[in-house]
């Protein structure tokens, strides 16, 4: 049974995962309430996404702050009085501090546009069509202490083709993002994530031992 899972999203840039999770609550398929949408950079235009629809923000600019410390304790502190239960980063360009993390242990949950492990850190779409892959995609994960690194709950695999560009990959892997960000939350808010080790069980009913994906495509 889902109950309404409280969430806070912090985003830094555009916030189209934002819209998408906006979008899915609006549809009814996401147990969530946004209690707030928070950004460090003022002119984000996530920040309007959600005033659009009526949600509060609000704005820190961490340079006003004198460590990543201090920066986290504010946030943290924004988000403890909103009640949110569940941190989603969608586009947020900041590291978080271990004070953070411990604060909101296996309740954070990051996007990222591309299969991890495999290429973590930034401008990584570019990066996997210069190194030729065949496929991409995105992972929802937790966040734990190392970058791109913390337990995976959901990932979608999208083909690299030959003529693809950093933009062409990103838009692809994107309309992908917006599909599993919602339901990884969805599956929280049903409490059928539970996290073992480096492991995020998920509680779900089969599984097509024969799936696979093969680019370019066997030819029989
Ligand atoms: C997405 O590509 C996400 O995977 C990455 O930052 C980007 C945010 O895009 N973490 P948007 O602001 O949600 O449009």
């Amino acid at each position: 049974m889902a109950r309404q899972v409280s969430i806070g999203v912090l985003i830094s840039g555009s916030g189209t995962n934002l819209q998408a999770i906006i979008d899915a609550i609006e549809a009814g398929k996401l147990d969530a309430k946004i209690e707030v949408v928070l950004s460090n950079q003022a002119d984000a235009y996530g920040l309007v996404r959600a005033r659009n629809h009526g949600i509060a923000v609000e704005v820190l600019n961490h340079r006003s702050f004198c460590s990543r410390e201090d920066y986290d304790r504010a946030v943290i502190a924004v988000l403890q009085a909103r009640g949110v239960e569940l941190v989603v980063l969608a586009g947020f360009m900041r590291l978080l501090s271990p004070a953070f993390i411990k604060a909101y242990s296996n309740r954070i949950m990051n996007i990222h546009p591309a299969l991890l492990p495999s290429f973590p850190g930034l401008r990584v779409q570019q990066r996997a069509v210069d190194h030729g892959v065949r496929f991409s995609g995105c992972t929802v994960h937790f966040v734990n202490e190392e970058c791109d690194e913390g337990p995976i709950i959901i990932q979608a695999v999208v083909p690299v083709f030959a003529d693809d560009t950093g933009e062409t990959l990103a838009a692809r892997i994107l309309e992908q993002e917006h599909r599993i960000y919602p339901h990884a939350i969805q599956l929280y808010a049903e409490s059928r994530l539970k996290v073992v080790g480096r492991k995020v069980l998920v509680d779900r009913p089969g599984k097509d031992e024969k799936q696979a994906l093969v680019e370019p495509p066997l030819e029989e």
